[in-house]
């Protein structure tokens, strides 16, 4: 900052600019990003130059963007706003199911099957089965919950990445629980996969030799009328990246094990090869408040 201007001072006059805003909330919201932002810019101290590459980034943060493409949240994911976000406003109570990031690939509306169904009949590799049960903080089974589901395959891509290959739904289901909140479905395990890197949220890894990577995972959104919608996954124990995921998301209560099943009998039930692996999910729901 240079020597003859009084940065307090500018501060205060660009909040007092917002003083006749009507709307209370917005005025908060500007004064506290006035005051956070000129705080930045004086720790910073940026260069004419730096500042110009500032805004050029952010320009093409925002070019980058496209139907199928949202660079500017990926930017949010990979400086952990996203999840500090999704924690603000997540479960209150520690009964209920931990949140998590919906993240970018929840595009397209996944198609109603039925339970036990195969999730990602195109998708090559071994049979796994996912069950559970939709349940109150109180234990009280949830029937007919929509479960929302959606995952990557074997080889770290979801069905939109390739539309040559995957027709759009594989690798997603629209599910309801049954009269006893039970649900189970057939899939893969997916593998971990990099955010995209070909643009801006690219460069900022590369320059900051971070890895793009996400551990292995599977989406859930739930709503059941009466409770608070849930956005969450499930991260499958073991995967790489585990403890160092691009966008922060892993919660250590969500990290689940996929078991390798022996039992001939529970390969028969859920219609897969023995042996198999499984993994158990109960998903809680908080009351709507
Ligand atoms: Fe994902």
């Amino acid at each position: 900052m240079a020597e003859n201007v009084d940065g307090d001072a500018l501060t205060s006059e660009v909040v007092r600019s917002f003083s006749s805003t009507s709307d209370e909330r917005l005025r908060q919201i500007l004064t506290s990003l006035t005051t956070h932002l000129h705080a930045f810019v004086v720790d910073v101290a940026p260069s004419i130059e730096e500042w110009e590459q500032a805004v050029d980034f952010l320009s093409r943060t925002g070019q980058a963007c496209t139907d199928v493409r949202q660079e500017f949240i990926l930017l949010s994911d990979v400086l952990g706003v996203s999840m500090l976000v999704e924690t603000l406003n997540g479960q209150e109570t520690p009964e209920a199911t931990d949140s998590t990031v919906l993240g970018p690939f929840h595009m397209v509306e996944s198609p109603a099957r039925e339970l036990g169904d195969d999730i990602s009949p195109e998708s090559e590799g071994p049979r796994c089965v996912v069950s559970g049960r939709i349940r109150a903080v109180d234990g009280t089974p949830i029937p007919n919950a929509a479960i929302d589901i959606w995952q990557a395959d074997t080889k770290g891509f979801y069905d939109v990445q390739q539309p040559a290959i995957q027709s759009v739904g594989n690798g997603r289901a629209l599910l309801r629980s049954d009269a006893e909140g039970r649900f189970h479905f057939r899939s893969v395990i997916p593998m971990h996969y990099p955010i995209p890197t070909d643009g801006p949220v690219g460069e900022l890894l590369k320059a900051t030799s971070r890895h793009p990577y996400r551990p292995a995972h599977i989406h859930f959104l739930v709503t059941a009328p009466g409770f608070r919608e849930l956005t969450t996954h499930i991260f499958i124990a073991g995967s790489d990246y585990i403890d160092s995921d691009a966008v922060f998301a892993v919660k250590g209560s969500l990290v689940k094990d996929f078991v390798q099943e022996q039992d001939g009998q529970e390969a028969e039930r859920y219609g897969v090869p023995s042996p198999f692996r499984h993994g158990h999910f109960d998903i809680v729901l908080h009351p709507e408040s």
